[in-house]
C-alpha cells in the first residue's frame, strides 16, 4: 500500500525532531489554536498521534473526533495518547477508502499531501472538501519550495526525504504539488498562514466559503 508509514512509525518522531528541531510541532500548534469546543473534527494523517495531546491541551473536553490513518503502527501508536475528555473514534484506512458518513467543522492535514501524486491529490481534496461543512476550517500544513535562494537547499532536503521514505513507505511521489490553486478553486479564504523553518514549511488556516443546502 503507497504512503503507509508503518516501517517508520518507530522512529518518525525522533528523526522529525532531530531534522527540523521543534519546526514540525510548532506548524502544528499553530493550526491546533483555532480549534475549539464543541466540534467535529476529522484527521487525517496525525502519525503518532501527539496531535491529539495538543488537542486536548487546547481543547481538553467537548470535541468529537475521527482520526483516520492508513498505517496500523502509527494507529496502535495513535491510541496510546492522552486525548482527555475528547470522543476520538480511531479509523484504520486511507482515507481514500473511508466511507465519511458525517460531515465536519474542521479538518486537519497535517503533512500528508506531500506525499501524493497529482491523481491522489485531486481525489482525496475533493472527498475532503464534500466532508467539510459550509465555514468550516481546513487546517494543513505542508513542505514547501520557495522560489528564491532558499529554494536550492529546500529542494535538496525535500528529494533526500522523498527518496528514503520512497524507498522505506512507498511514498508514490518526487514531486510537491503546490495546494493552493485547489483551495483557490474551491473559494476557500485564507485566514491565517505561517511559515516555519526558515520557509520550508508552511501552516495554513482556510474557511470554507461555500453555502449550506
Ligand atoms: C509524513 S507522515 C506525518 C505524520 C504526522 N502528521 C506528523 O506530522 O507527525 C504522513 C502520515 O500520513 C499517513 N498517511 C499516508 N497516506 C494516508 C492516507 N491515504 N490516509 C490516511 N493516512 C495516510 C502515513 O501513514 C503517515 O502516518
Amino acid at each position: 500500500m503507497p504512503n503507509n508509514y508503518d516501517a517508520a512509525a518507530w522512529f518518525y518522531d525522533g528523526l522529525a525532531q532531530l531534522v527540523f528541531g521543534k519546526a514540525l510541532i510548532n506548524a502544528q500548534r499553530f493550526l491546533v489554536k483555532h480549534i475549539s469546543a464543541g466540534k467535529k473534527i476529522l484527521i487525517v494523517g496525525g502519525g503518532t498521534g501527539w496531535i491529539l495531546e495538543e488537542i486536548a491541551a487546547v481543547c481538553p473536553s467537548g470535541l468529537q473526533l475521527v482520526y483516520v490513518e492508513i498505517s496500523a503502527k502509527m494507529l496502535h501508536l495513535s491510541k496510546q495518547r492522552n486525548c482527555g475528555g475528547n470522543e476520538v473514534k480511531f479509523v484504520h484506512a486511507g482515507i481514500g477508502d473511508y466511507q465519511i458518513e458525517q460531515s465536519f467543522d474542521v479538518i486537519l492535514t497535517p503533512f500528508l499531501f506531500d506525499n501524493f501524486a497529482e491523481t491522489r491529490v485531486r481525489s482525496v481534496f475533493r472527498q475532503l472538501h464534500l466532508s467539510l461543512k459550509p465555514n468550516g476550517l481546513w487546517l494543513l500544513c505542508d513542505f514547501q519550495v520557495e522560489e528564491n535562494f532558499a529554494g536550492i537547499w529546500q529542494k535538496i532536503i525535500l528529494q533526500t526525504m522523498y527518496w528514503f521514505f520512497g524507498w522505506l513507505c512507498s511514498v508514490e511521489t518526487r514531486k510537491l504539488i503546490c495546494m493552493d490553486a485547489f483551495f483557490r478553486a474551491e473559494n476557500y479564504r485564507l485566514l491565517s498562514e505561517k511559515t516555519f523553518y526558515r520557509g520550508f514549511v508552511i501552516s495554513q488556516i482556510y474557511r470554507s466559503t461555500k453555502f449550506s443546502g
